[in-house]
């Protein structure tokens, strides 16, 4: 089954009210995309001024707290980012899980708050270049699966992106063949924890996406989209790849 695409840019802690442009740049090239969805995550700093730029792409979160509100300082509440316009909310991105040391528990708690304030929740998992030269690399995708995904969540609450943590801002990325068969994992594993939903999560690969390998990427079977980092930061780089996931 063809699932529509999504093309999701992850801004990291990149961009000041100077950017500002870049996102409306982007929604001038994603007007013109018809059948897929786009996204842009930027820093917490910029949701709702974001929000003001855009029709057609939707704004999401980098990350929330599991809690709906309390006594967390410096922490950013799923209700929060609803409550300015956010659509999305990417969790257990491997930078998280590694500079803030969040477990798959942590993980599945966020991806659930988001769903709660009504948020569709980019679950990330990927594995680390060590993992995969010891040919463990599906099974630590899979454990991360079963401890990341919310087992009650719908097609339409959930992505999950898989970025293997060795082609996040390298250059590099997996072969085709590499790819497809980590996409056909996650999916029959979507599909064990989910029931039939897990037919309908969109799978986006993650990892070095850029304007000259999006669309090879996304020919895949069961890549539904891409989550991009450093290509989504200027108009001139994510126009080819959402024209890309459009095309494909
Ligand atoms: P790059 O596209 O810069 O490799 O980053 C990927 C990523 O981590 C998106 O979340």
């Amino acid at each position: 089954m063809a699932l529509r695409k999504l093309v999701a840019g992850n801004w990291k802690m990149n961009g000041t009210r100077a950017a500002l442009g870049e996102i409306a740049a982007i929604e001038a090239a994603a007007a013109g995309a018809a059948g897929i969805d786009v996204a842009i995550c930027p820093p917490f700093t910029l949701i709702a001024a974001a929000g003001q730029q855009v029709s057609k792409v939707a704004i999401g979160g980098q990350d929330c707290h599991h809690a709906a509100k309390g006594a967390h300082t410096g922490c950013i509440a799923a209700t929060m980012l609803a409550d300015l316009g956010a659509r999305y909310v990417i969790v257990g991105h491997s930078e998280r899980r590694t500079d803030n040391g969040e477990d798959d528990a942590q993980v599945r708690a966020k991806a659930e708050a988001g769903i709660a304030a009504g948020l569709i929740a980019i679950v990330c998992v990927g594995e680390t270049e060590g993992e995969r030269d010891e040919g463990r690399a599906g099974s630590v995708v899979g454990a991360q699966l079963d401890g990341s995904v919310p087992p009650a969540a719908t097609a339409a609450q959930l992505v999950v992106a898989y970025e293997p943590v060795w082609a996040i801002g390298t250059g590099r990325t997996p072969s085709l063949d590499d790819v497809a068969e980590m996409h056909a994992l996650i999916r029959a594993k979507l599909l064990a924890i989910l029931g039939q939903e897990g037919a309908g999560v969109r799978i986006l690969y993650g990892g070095s996406v850029k304007p000259d390998n999006a669309a090879a990427l996304m020919a895949i079977a069961d890549v539904d989209g891409a989550l991009v980092g450093g290509a989504s930061l200027t108009a001139a780089q994510f126009a080819p790849i959402i024209e890309a996931a459009a095309g494909a």
